[in-house]
C-alpha cells in the first residue's frame, strides 16, 4: 500500500510542521548516537508517550518539563517514591499511568542495567504500562527500529486511505491497519535507512508524521483534505472528494 513517493510526500509535510507546537521531547533522530544517549532518548519518549495517552499536547508540555527536571534520568525515577511521582503527575489524571512509569523504571534498572529495551517486542513484554502502540513509538523514535504505530489518529487516517468499511475494533480490521502501518515504515531492501532524493526516511519520523497528520489534518470532523500530503493516495478522497463521508471509524 505504501510507496516511496507516498512516504516522501508525508515526510516533506512533516518537516514543515514538526516543531510548530514546540514539543520538548521531539528531537531529530540521530543514527550516530551512542547506546547511552539512545536509551536516554527512549526514556524521554516513553514519558511523553504515556502522558500523551489521554492528554492533549498543550497540556502535556509543562508536565513533561517538570517531570524531566525532577527525574532527569530513568535512574532518578527508579529511586523516587510513589508520592513524589504522584505529586509531579497531579492534575493529569489516570494516576495508574504514573505508578506504572515508576514500576517500569524500577524494572529497567533491575533487569536491563537502567536502559529501556531497544526493541518493541521486549519493551512490550517486559515494561509495565507499555502496550503495542507505546512500544512502537518508543522503539521507532528513539532507537530507529522499523516498527509501526497505530493510535486512534493513525487508525482513522489509514482507514480513510484504504476506504475501509469495517467494524473499527474488530480483530480483522486491526490486523489490516497494523499491516498498513507496518508497510509505511518497512524498507524493501532491509537497509537501516530508506533513501529518497537523498533524504533518509526514519521510521520514527514516519510514525510521528502519521500521528501528527491524523490529529491535525485528518481530523474526525471536517478533515482538511486540501492540505493533506496523502491526498493522491487516499481512496476515501478519490471516492467522494473528502475523506469525511467514507469513515466508519470515529476513533
Ligand atoms: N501523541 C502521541 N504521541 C505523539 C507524538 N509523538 N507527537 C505528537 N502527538 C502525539
Amino acid at each position: 500500500q505504501s510507496s516511496p513517493a507516498m512516504r516522501l510526500s508525508l515526510l516533506k509535510w512533516y518537516r514543515g510542521v514538526h516543531d510548530a507546537r514546540g514539543m520538548p521531547w521531539r528531537k531529530p533522530y540521530d543514527p550516530l548516537l551512542g547506546r547511552a544517549d539512545r536509551a536516554q532518548r527512549a526514556y524521554e519518549v516513553w514519558i511523553s508517550e504515556i502522558m500523551l495517552q489521554q492528554t492533549q499536547v498543550v497540556t502535556v508540555i509543562p508536565y513533561y518539563n517538570r517531570w524531566i527536571e525532577k527525574f532527569p534520568t530513568i535512574c532518578h525515577l527508579a529511586a523516587a517514591t510513589l508520592d513524589e511521582v504522584n505529586a509531579i503527575w497531579k492534575g493529569l489524571g489516570y494516576y495508574s499511568r504514573a505508578r506504572r512509569l515508576l514500576e517500569g523504571a524500577q524494572k529497567a534498572v533491575k533487569d536491563f542495567s537502567g536502559r529501556l529495551p531497544d526493541n518493541a517486542k521486549d519493551l512490550e513484554s517486559h515494561i509495565p504500562g507499555i502496550g503495542r502502540y507505546s512500544a512502537g513509538a518508543i522503539s521507532s523514535i528513539a532507537y530507529g527500529e522499523r516498527v509501526p504505530v497505530l493510535d486512534g489518529n493513525v487508525h482513522r487516517l489509514l482507514s480513510r486511505v484504504l476506504a475501509l468499511h469495517a467494524n473499527p475494533k474488530a480483530k480483522g480490521t486491526l490486523d489490516i491497519l497494523w499491516a498498513a502501518a507496518a508497510a509505511m515504515v518497512e524498507s524493501q531492501d532491509h537497509t537501516p535507512l530508506i533513501q529518497d532524493g537523498n533524504q533518509p526516511q526514519y521510521a520514527g519520523d514516519i510514525n510521528q508524521a502519521l500521528i501528527e497528520l491524523g490529529s491535525t489534518v485528518c481530523k474526525v470532523r471536517d478533515p482538511d483534505c486540501g492540505s493533506c500530503p496523502l491526498q493522491s493516495w487516499c481512496s476515501a478522497f478519490r471516492i467522494s472528494g473528502t475523506s469525511d463521508k467514507q469513515t466508519p471509524s470515529t476513533l
